[in-house]
């Protein structure tokens, strides 16, 4: 198995890719940690994770084999993040891997939004990536090894309209992503991001539903720049693409990004 005795946390795990993040890496004998806000958040349109989502996530993990533990915690903030890595570190005693992929999004022209609608998007993709690293970086410097994975997008690679905060947070992804991978290279660390294409998970689903679509026609339209239309992109399509990162497979990739898309970003928008 490629993570035998590997711990990771998965920030936003409890449902959606990281959830296939989290079971493609248990697959492979990793334990697992996840990390959820676990209760809705007031400018996001559509319903964040619940409590029993989480525990029925973990008990899935559970019941492959490996050890699992579900945190709720607020990316966004400094206390709960501190406190999710003291209370895996007192559980397991280390931390191998790191996936930054809690993530929501609404959908607000920028000339419309409200400052609150801004920091609730770019604090949970991008102040939850960098609170997650400045608090499990210290223990993987410590061991010397390390593993860290960030999920932007391919809103981290073009404009979505409606979506400036959500593009604004996912290029910072992929920025914040090329510094950390400068600062740990030399103790051992990789760090590098997968971008999506379109995954029909409840962040979809939401929005969808926002927009009044059903889902023929929602999967018509955000769909529209795969080339690849079947399979869709899934969210173990996702899982693989991180867990080829958190893998020795991979181990000369650093500092870089995995586009998993279908062939979207390699055409014209
Ligand atoms: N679905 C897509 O089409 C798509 C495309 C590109 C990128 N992504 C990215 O994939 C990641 C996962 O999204 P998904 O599609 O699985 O959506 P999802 O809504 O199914 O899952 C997101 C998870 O993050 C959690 N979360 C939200 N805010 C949080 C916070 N502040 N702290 C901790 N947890 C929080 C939610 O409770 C939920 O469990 C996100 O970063 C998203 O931006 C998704």
């Amino acid at each position: 198995m490629k993570l035998e005795g590997k711990v990771a946390i998965v920030s936003g795990g409890a449902r959606g890719n990281g959830f296939a993040a989290a079971k493609c890496m248990a697959e492979e004998g990793a334990d697992i940690v996840i990390a959820d806000i676990c209760e809705d958040v007031a400018t996001i349109p559509y319903k964040m994770s619940t409590p029993e989502g989480m525990a029925e996530s973990v008990g899935k993990i559970e019941s492959m084999g490996r050890r699992a533990l579900g945190i709720k915690c607020d990316v966004r903030k400094v206390a709960d993040v501190e406190n999710m890595v003291k209370q895996v570190m007192e559980t397991f005693g280390k931390i191998d891997i790191l996936v930054n992929n809690a993530g929501n999004s609404s959908m607000v022209a920028i000339a419309d939004m409200d400052e609150e609608t801004w920091d609730a998007v770019l604090d949970t993709h991008l102040k939850g990536m960098y609170l997650c690293c400045r608090y499990v970086l210290p223990h993987m410097i410590a061991q010397q090894s390390g593993n860290v994975i960030s999920i932007s997008s391919v809103g981290g690679q073009r404009g979505f309209g409606m979506g400036g905060h959500y593009c604004a947070a996912k290029h910072g992804i992929i920025g914040l992503n090329k510094a950390i991978a400068m600062e740990v290279a030399d103790h051992n660390i990789r760090a590098n991001v997968v971008c999506p294409g379109t995954v029909w998970t409840d962040m979809m689903k939401g929005i969808a539903e926002f927009f009044g679509m059903e889902e023929e026609e929602a999967k018509d339209n955000f769909f529209q720049g795969h080339m690849i239309k079947d399979p869709e992109v899934s969210p173990e399509d996702i899982g693989r693409a991180v867990l080829w990162l958190a893998s020795d497979d991979s181990r000369c990739i650093h500092g870089n990004m995995i586009t998993v898309d279908s062939g979207w970003t390699a055409q014209a928008p």
